[in-house]
């Protein structure tokens, strides 16, 4: 059979496919599946990954988040500090051991690159960083780890978009060149978090000009990229994306409520009031977490993107009991929904991993990896 005849049958199947999935789940949507899938090699993906994969295989042929990045978790406060170390956390061999024998598929790296680029043109990085990076995702690859590498505190682009653009830019020109021939498991997410001057209509722009230079040398590569407003799944609606570039992955961040997985963040004003407040996994509870998921669903399926639930995770002075209920119930939402999922994050204030006593926090894990999951 020819293409168009395909286009025609796969396009009714995903129709009638999707109004099924429609009508038995009350009105959540379904996962799409990858025909592209982007990993090569002998790689058996997860089974939520292959779950996601195979169920809807008829559906679409559009990839999915949880087909292309899995389960996964974020190696936060390491490249992402000042200079590594400086919050407490060096990157370990060891650490992408453990995670790779805990089953996930994937780890998200947050770097500031823009400490070690030059602040006047070329705006060069050093070749510490480079190198750097370069070892994390060899380490990655090694275990067949997915990795994504982001930019992630860049503030100063973030208070004077206009003032920062060209260095942003080169700053990608950079990365971009540089792995331009590494393994397709290497995916890029173009900023962490964009908010406060760098929303709306102009990081619009700013994202297209960031994807524009970074696919001058990696036309096909996986991008990650996100809505202002933090990442916020609500700023969505607000994102544009260029409709012929079928390789961007959504991503959104999610925390809330914010006063349970931020009470007693040292970073955020106020949180101290916060303290002791639970999540139990009331119906109104878990409603909240679903009505959000379900809007992503909806808008993913509208726009055909596969979705990365990138970060999230409640703060280690919540109390255990909540943090694990919440973070299975996140996981459990994500994955029904076909969206891979970070969770924020493996060793430090967030961490399911105990970097002193070297062993996971079991709740978590328990959280992250039910024994009972497909
Ligand atoms: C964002 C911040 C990171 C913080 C996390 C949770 O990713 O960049 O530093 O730890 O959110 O608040």
């Amino acid at each position: 059979m020819g293409k168009p005849c395909w286009m025609l049958l796969w396009l009714g199947v995903a129709f009638l496919a999707a109004g099924v999935l429609l009508a038995g789940c009350g009105g959540r949507l379904p996962a799409a599946s990858p025909v592209d899938e982007p990993v090569s090699g002998a790689r058996t993906s997860s089974p939520v990954a292959a779950a996601a994969s195979q169920a809807t295989a008829a559906a679409t042929q559009s990839a999915t988040g949880a087909g292309l990045l899995g389960r996964g978790i974020n190696l936060g406060n390491a490249l992402e500090a000042p200079r590594e170390g400086e919050w407490g956390l060096v990157l370990e061999e060891g650490f992408f051991d453990v995670i790779a024998e805990a089953g996930f598929d994937s780890v998200r790296v947050p770097i500031r690159w823009h400490a070690y680029a030059d602040a006047a043109p070329p705006y060069a990085l050093s070749e510490d960083i480079l190198q750097r990076v370069d070892w994390v995702v060899a380490q990655a690859l090694a275990r067949d780890l997915r990795v994504v590498i982001n930019v992630h505190h860049y503030q100063a682009l973030i208070d004077d978009p206009a003032g920062q653009r060209e260095r942003f830019l080169a700053i990608w020109q950079q990365i971009a060149e540089r792995y331009a021939s590494a393994d397709e498991r290497l995916f890029f997410e173009v900023l962490n978090e964009p908010n406060g001057a760098l929303d709306g209509a102009l990081w619009n722009r700013m994202l297209r000009e960031a994807i524009d230079t970074i696919r001058e040398s990696n036309p096909t590569r996986w991008v990650v990229v996100g809505p202002g407003s933090w990442n916020n799944y609500r700023a969505l609606e607000a994102l544009t994306l260029p409709e012929d570039d079928r390789r961007l992955i959504v991503t959104f961040h999610y925390y809330d409520p914010f006063h349970f997985t931020h009470q007693g963040a040292e970073w955020t004003d106020g949180s101290e009031a916060w303290m002791g407040t639970r999540w139990e996994g009331t119906a109104r509870q878990m409603r909240e977490i679903q009505g959000a998921f379900d809007q992503v669903a909806r808008w993913a399926v509208a726009h055909d993107r596969p979705v990365y639930l990138g970060e999230f995770g409640a703060y280690s002075k919540a109390d255990m009991a909540s943090r694990a209920r919440w973070t299975a119930q996140v996981v459990r939402e994500a994955e029904a929904r076909g969206f891979a999922w970070a969770y924020w994050e493996f060793a430090a204030g967030f961490g399911a991993y105990d970097p002193v006593a070297r062993r996971w926090r079991p709740e978590l894990l328990g959280a992250l990896m039910p024994a009972d999951a497909p």
